[in-house]
């Protein structure tokens, strides 16, 4: 088996377990950072049960609001009033009853197409972060929340696409989704991404299974070779944990 050197594989009972360890990282991550904290949300239904509970008590008062700004990995090309809005997804569930408005940086959908808008993240990124080149010694994020599509794509990076090979670019645009929806994309790139503290992937149910089992196994998928430079944590729940981790 092709292992990532700092891939640690978590496995916990079910979905709601797995919200409530991922909001413990996400918690811990945010506190371990005595100034501004970055936490890189990701779209997807995987992530609305620990949006939920970070929204609420008692996760919603362990940690200081003012001190966090909330990015988005990716987002699909429609307007903020759409359902299928990653960020306002986000929103809904927690960052518009927490978080200050200041600290939430969604992706601009309605400029011409998805390029300009990934032109206009980079800038945002580059200016938050306070340089136009990553540090490895000083990461973009402090934690990038991650999920696996059914073709092994994570954020919007699809598998055989031009995208998961960029390395200057910090966002790019994706004219064309791989799977449902089948929306434009903006994305941040597997450098952007990996610039963080801990990257944690969350993985539940039984679908996911297969797949999951493809990327740990090391097959040449979007979602196995996104790499951290600090910690890398997949959440794993018991229905999508792969037969060779059972036991583990
Ligand atoms: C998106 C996502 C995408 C998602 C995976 C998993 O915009 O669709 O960011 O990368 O994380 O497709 O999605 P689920 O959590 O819905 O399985």
């Amino acid at each position: 088996m092709a292992w990532n050197d700092n891939r640690h594989v978590i496995a916990v009972a079910d979905p709601a377990a797995l919200a409530k360890a991922a909001a413990e990282r996400v918690i811990a991550r945010i506190n371990a950072n005595p100034g501004r904290a970055a936490i890189c949300l990701t779209g997807g239904s995987s992530p609305m049960a620990l949006y939920q509970l970070l929204g609420s008590d008692p996760y919603r008062g362990r940690f200081p609001w003012d001190h966090v700004h909330w990015f988005i990995g990716d987002e699909r090309f429609v307007p903020p009033t759409d359902t299928l809005n990653n960020m306002a997804m986000a929103r809904r569930i927690f960052l518009d009853a927490c978080a200050p408005a200041g600290n939430i940086h969604p992706i601009a959908t309605d400029l011409a197409d998805p390029d300009q808008s990934a032109r206009l993240y980079e800038s945002e990124l580059k200016s938050y972060y306070g340089a136009g080149v990553l540090n490895p010694a000083r990461p973009l994020f402090d934690l990038v929340l991650m999920g696996v599509g059914p073709d092994g794509h994570t954020a919007s990076l699809f598998p055989g696409y031009p995208a998961i090979e960029e390395t200057e670019r910090w966002v790019v645009g994706v004219p064309e989704a791989h799977v449902e929806p089948f929306v434009p994309r903006v994305t941040l790139t597997l450098p952007a991404l990996g610039s963080c503290r801990e990257m944690l992937f969350e993985v539940a149910g039984a679908d996911k299974r297969a797949i999951l089992t493809r990327v740990l196994d090391g097959e040449n998928l979007p979602a196995g070779r996104a790499r951290s430079t600090g910690e890398m944590i997949w959440l794993v729940d018991q229905s999508a944990l792969p037969e060779n981790f059972r036991g583990r």
